[in-house]
């Protein structure tokens, strides 16, 4: 797709990768749009970036979404792309009783609202002469690590939505897109690292924007990044050396 000119929505937009699009498409000549929980880190952007636009927005709630939607659309009639990016990962142990509070608030983030947001948007963004939709699953969608049973399966479940919503838009002007990253250096998973200011140790954000950003260049709408690729390629082997 175009990489400038658009206006995007990303979710998710207060760190990690979500902040890195915001950035890079700024930079490219793009109206970046992000929504986040945290209040005080979207004004901490907003004050270092002033033309990006931000929204609190929980996105595990169904009000938050269609809110979210509905002002997006009346004050930012041009948008024409939407990255579902934002995620939440748990630990999560299946030999006892869930807390079902906490494995629905994964789920309702990580898959209920990009299915939910993106047919919020099929209708409105199908009117733009070019139009995407950005879905960021994981090469966990394609072998889990067993520990985190729930975030794997949200992973597994947006690429097969992807592939459906790709489907059904064929007809439009949406490009839909699954970028797949592997490990990458952000703050997910940090709730649980005892010192948050330690790296998680994946890609570093960097790496990770230059090869998505390619993939988006190129109508590359299937993209699993670095290691990801292998994730997608050899799943079988992979999930015995992943879960020893
Ligand atoms: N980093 C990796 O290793 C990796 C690998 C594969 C896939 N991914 C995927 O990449 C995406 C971005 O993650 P990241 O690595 O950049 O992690 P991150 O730094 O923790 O960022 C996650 C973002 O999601 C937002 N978010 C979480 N729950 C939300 C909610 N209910 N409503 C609105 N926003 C919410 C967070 O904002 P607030 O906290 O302000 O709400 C934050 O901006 C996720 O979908 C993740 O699963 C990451």
């Amino acid at each position: 797709m175009q990489t400038t000119g658009n206006t995007i929505l990303i979710t998710g937009g207060t760190s990690g990768i979500g902040l890195a699009f915001a950035k890079e498409f700024l930079k490219l000549g793009n109206k970046v749009i992000i929504c986040g929980r945290r209040k005080n880190r979207l004004e901490e952007i907003q004050h270092q970036q002033k033309e990006i636009v931000t929204r609190v927005c929980d996105v595990a709630k169904t009000k938050d979404r269609e809110e979210l939607a509905a002002w997006v659309v009346t004050n930012f009639p041009d948008v024409n792309v939407l990255i579902n990016n934002a995620g939440v990962q748990l630990l999560t142990d299946l030999t006892k009783p869930v807390d079902l509070t906490r494995v629905n608030n994964e789920v309702e983030t990580n898959l209920t609202a990009p299915i939910h947001l993106s047919s919020l948007f099929a209708q409105h963004l199908s009117t733009k002469k070019e139009a995407a939709i950005i879905n960021i699953s994981s090469g966990l969608a394609f072998v889990p690590l067993s520990f985190m049973p729930v975030y794997c399966a949200t992973k597994a479940a947006i690429h097969s939505i992807t592939l459906s919503l790709r489907h059904q838009l064929k007809n439009t002007s949406i490009k839909v897109f699954e970028i797949a990253p592997p490990a990458v250096d952000t703050e997910l998973g940090s709730d649980r690292r005892e010192d948050k200011t330690l790296s998680h140790g994946g890609l570093p954000v960097d790496k990770f924007m230059e090869e998505a950003m390619e993939a988006i260049k190129n109508d590359i709408l299937e993209a699993p990044i670095a290691g990801a690729k292998n994730s997608r390629e050899k799943r079988e082997v992979l999930f015995d050396i992943m879960n020893p």
